[in-house]
């Protein structure tokens, strides 16, 4: 479907209740087990060497003898994926981290709950728990916690308990320390047992112990000498099972294990996609020599069925209903989208736009035409329907607003102007059914575009299937020769964007100014991404230039996920056009998509195809540049920060993002974003810098050791005294809020007591807004090295103008404490703790004290990240 209204009826807001199940299964503990017990005892031992294993597919095994269905999963991380049509779109997991609300994890997960039963699926494969070390990651688009760990351990368990209340199984991956993609089934990763304690751990245990969560994905990265992780006794059975008394079970991430023993003994319950390394003869095996015992296998099928039983899914589950896209789930994206862009600068209060003086808007960037950017992967949703960022913004403007999209400096395959050799418009195509465009072409034509789609999908300038080059798949010319003239309108640099699944090479004039070698398709990786190359040239306004765009097809990539399969050649100016001083603002639309950042490859911390250069001279031109950025990272914004009007990270706002951006630029709805991580001014100030210091997918990158520690993001920033560009917990709004009246009470802690800071928040501003209010602790004289402050604890408050609201957020003994590895247990120190109350981590409002009157040591198995009087918030707990 193409692009649709705005929407703007109230549907549904809020109703978490509306859509919970009603829970016909047994409740409590004794039950299940009572109940799994009985069908353990009638399975014979080649149906539980069968059932640790996946279909193939998604699914767990059906066993119709005892009356167990199949098990359907989706991978829904971000949507759900595998239902006709796919399930709605929703912004990406730093969108909702940015919105520091339990009420949106909770409301996202309750949509993508919903879609899922009702498609038919009784499991997401998802959310994403890991946490956001390093800009490079390829996959932070998809995780929820930033770079705090109690922000995740809050959206993640209110994440899941939505997902849960549609009685749907979440899953919590990637277990564990899934933070870059480089090398991803062989990297061996050192992670003090500290970091993983105090960081990486923490929302996957607040899962376990605040959500309850049916299933742990564990992934493919080694971790501690354990390669893949999966293969972590310490890790999964010690830490997850013994200690934080997971009830659920763990799968491996699709064919991450690697050996069977080590895996089983680890505490893997069942492997997917399907039986290889969990094979019934590998198993088998291991029983009759008694490497593995009866009693291990048995606790695997056991987890399993627990579940299955908890939700009650024995004697069948819920068919699809055949419905799509229910609106519950559609205001869901939309609410995370409004809540989740972050307003990173607004110069001279540029923004909101005044729809009286904003009139002519050029748009500027293919990010803001069709379906609003997603990322590349398991994770990727094709939006079924969605609201552009133009249309958005053409619909908000209101009637009579001209918003344009500017061609000259937008590279879109579709808008690139070409001139045949022989002057008629558009470009000569000439196919050959070789790989080296030799001898004479078997097919010559004009198309009007270099855009050829040889997926096997709708062709939108060609379908020439030729002579299969390196056979297989899907038939694809040999090469391809297009060549064709432009005339540029301005001087000075110009882009020139390839996207092709093989070789390509670009002349100018005859000159080679793009050269891909080979192609490009990342070695090892089992979902190739097709990654555009890009090339800077110098043009002169009203010159002629010759173009010959070569391409040979190679074998090693794909269509799906956001893959491409064909060839696409756009080309745009650096320069800004002659008129752009005449509009009233500029939105440009940057940053990545599925096209430059996904699963399974790390990309640079640079914009791509030069959006630096042409930001910057935008803005040079019309000071009134907004620059809209999307991705699921920061990105290296020194080049022309400076010089923009405003500047927005939109992250990927999912479906109805083009409807929330437009409404945050008119102002209809006021940002109230907070950014989840720490975006750097340089990369060499990251603390990971040290330890990954540029972008790789080398397979020879075998070890990675997370050096900085517990000092990742903010914790690092301020240990090291650098300034970043913009800080963890920053975000703009239209209004002001003041805070004042800070009380901690009992201003003295000890033992099981909880402490009470409270706070005034003011809305001192003209408009109506959103406040996340930060709440940071901090100890110095620790008798171990600290972070300067941790944040524990945050609320965010809706102010009308003039409004006062006081806010109460609880803390405890684990929000002071450590991790003490000798000791595995959680420590607080007496003595004095600062409680610093703030707008962001370097904008602190309020300071009081804490103090702490005895040592505290707490077991693992009873510590939680989140102090009891915070769970409310999280919703309930399916059982
Ligand atoms: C990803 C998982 C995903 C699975 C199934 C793997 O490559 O790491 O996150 O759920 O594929 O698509």
């Amino acid at each position: 479907m193409r692009a649709r209204f705005l929407m703007t009826a109230l549907i549904g807001a809020g109703v978490l209740a509306a859509h919970s199940v009603p829970a016909q299964a047994p409740s409590t503990d004794a039950q299940i087990n009572a109940i799994v017990q009985s069908i353990l005892a009638q399975m014979t031992l080649a149906e539980k060497l069968e059932y640790v294993s996946g279909t193939g597919a998604w699914d767990i095994k059906p066993l119709p003898r005892l009356g167990l269905p199949q098990i359907k999963a989706s991978d829904a991380g971000l949507g759900v994926r595998l239902s006709n049509p796919v399930g709605v779109a929703y912004p990406a997991g730093p969108a909702l981290a940015s919105t520091f609300n339990a009420d949106r994890a909770k409301q996202m997960g309750v949509g993508l709950g919903l879609e899922t039963r009702l498609s038919g699926f009784q499991q997401i494969a998802g959310p994403g728990l890991n946490m956001y070390r390093t800009p490079f990651s390829g996959r932070a688009f998809e995780y929820l916690a930033g770079e705090d760990p109690f922000l995740g351990a809050v959206l993640g368990a209110a994440q899941i308990n939505g997902i849960q209340s549609q009685n749907v199984w979440a899953d919590a991956k990637h277990y564990i320390a899934n933070e870059q993609e480089v090398n991803r089934f062989n990297l061996m990763e050192t992670v003090s047992e500290r970091a993983l304690r105090e960081i990486y751990m923490v929302p996957f245990e607040s899962a376990v112990k605040n959500a309850n969560v049916a299933v742990v994905m564990c992934g493919f990265q080694g971790l501690n000498g354990a390669n893949p992780v999966c293969e972590s006794h310490a890790a999964i059975q010690q830490t997850l099972k013994n200690e934080w008394g997971f009830k659920g079970f763990v799968e491996s991430d699709y064919a991450a294990l690697k050996h069977t023993l080590p895996a089983a003994v680890a505490g893997v319950d069942i492997e997917r996609p399907s039986a290889n390394i969990f094979s019934p003869g590998a198993l088998g095996a291991l029983l009759a020599n008694e490497q593995l015992s009866q009693a291990t296998l048995d606790d695997k099928v056991r987890r399993i069925l627990g579940r299955l039983v908890a939700y009650g899914f024995i004697g069948g589950v819920p068919a699809a209903t055949g419905e799509s896209h229910p609106p519950f789930a559609e205001r869901a994206a939309l609410d995370v989208a409004r809540e989740g862009i972050v307003l990173l600068k607004n110069e001279g209060q540029l923004l909101p736009l005044r729809r009286e003086t904003s009139r002519n808007i050029a748009v500027v960037g293919k990010l803001a035409t069709g379906a609003p950017p997603t990322g590349f992967g398991s994770a990727h949703i094709a939006a079924a329907r969605y609201i552009s960022e133009i249309d958005g913004l053409r619909q908000i403007a209101g009637t009579g607003a001209n918003i344009v999209l500017l061609d000259a400096v937008t590279l879109d395959p579709a808008r690139s102007a070409w001139t045949t050799p022989s002057g008629a418009s558009g470009v000569q195509a000439q196919y050959y059914a070789n790989p080296t465009w030799s001898g004479a072409p078997v097919l010559t034509r004009v198309e009007p575009m270099i855009n050829l789609d040889t997926s096997g999908g709708a062709p939108q300038s060609g379908d020439y299937r030729g002579p299969v080059y390196g056979g297989g798949g899907t038939a694809q010319p040999a090469s391809v020769r297009w060549t064709a003239t432009i005339r540029p309108t301005v001087s000075g640099a110009h882009v020139f964007k390839a996207r092709a699944n093989g070789a390509v090479r670009l002349y100018i004039n005859g000159q080679l100014v793009m050269d891909n070698g080979d192609g490009n398709p990342l070695p090892g990786n089992v979902i190739p991404p097709t990654i555009p190359v890009n090339a800077r040239v110098m043009l002169q306004a009203g010159q002629t230039y010759n173009v010959q765009f070569d391409y040979s097809a190679r074998p090693g990539y794909i269509a799906v996920f956001g893959g491409f399969l064909g060839a696409q050649l756009s080309w745009a100016s650096l320069q800004a056009p002659p008129n752009l001083s005449g509009f009233d603002a500029v939105v440009v639309a940057a940053g990545h998509s599925a096209e430059y950042e996904g699963e399974g490859f790390d990309h640079p911390f640079t914009l791509p195809e030069f959006q630096d250069e042409l930001i910057a001279n935008l803005s040079r031109a019309n000071p009134r540049t907004i620059a809209v950025l999307h991705g699921g990272t920061g990105f290296d914004m020194q080049g022309w920060i400076d010089g923009v009007g405003a500047a927005l990270h939109a992250w990927y706002p999912g479906q109805n993002g083009g409807q929330a951006l437009a409404e945050i630029l008119f102002g209809d709805v006021n940002p109230s974003g907070k950014l989840p991580i720490t975006i750097e001014r340089s990369i060499t100030d990251n603390p990971t810098y040290a330890n990954y210091p540029q972008a790789s997918n080398d397979l020879n990158f075998s070890a990675m050791t997370y050096t900085e520690d517990i000092f990742v993001g903010y914790r690092g920033f301020e240990r090291s005294g650098r300034r970043p560009l913009f800080p963890f917990g920053f975000g703009l709004s239209y209004t002001r809020f003041n805070y004042g009246a800070l009380s901690v009470s009992p201003g003295i802690a000890a033992g099981s007591g909880r402490v009470a800071v409270s706070f005034d928040i003011t809305n001192s501003g003209e408009v109506a807004g959103a406040e996340a209010a930060q709440v940071y602790v901090a100890q110095s004289g620790s008798a171990v090295p600290r972070p300067v402050k941790e944040l524990k604890g945050f609320a965010k408050v809706f102010l009308q103008p003039g409004e006062t609201q006081r806010v109460t957020v609880y803390l405890d003994q684990r929000s002071l404490a450590y991790y003490d590895a000798a000791r595995n247990a959680w420590v607080t120190e007496p003595g004095a703790f600062d409680i610093l109350v703030g707008a962001s981590s370097q904008d602190i409002r309020l300071r009081g004290q804490l103090f702490n009157l005895f040592r505290s040591v707490t077991n693992t198995r009873v510590s939680n990240p989140l102090p009891a009087p915070e769970l409310v918030r999280l919703g309930p707990v399916h059982p």
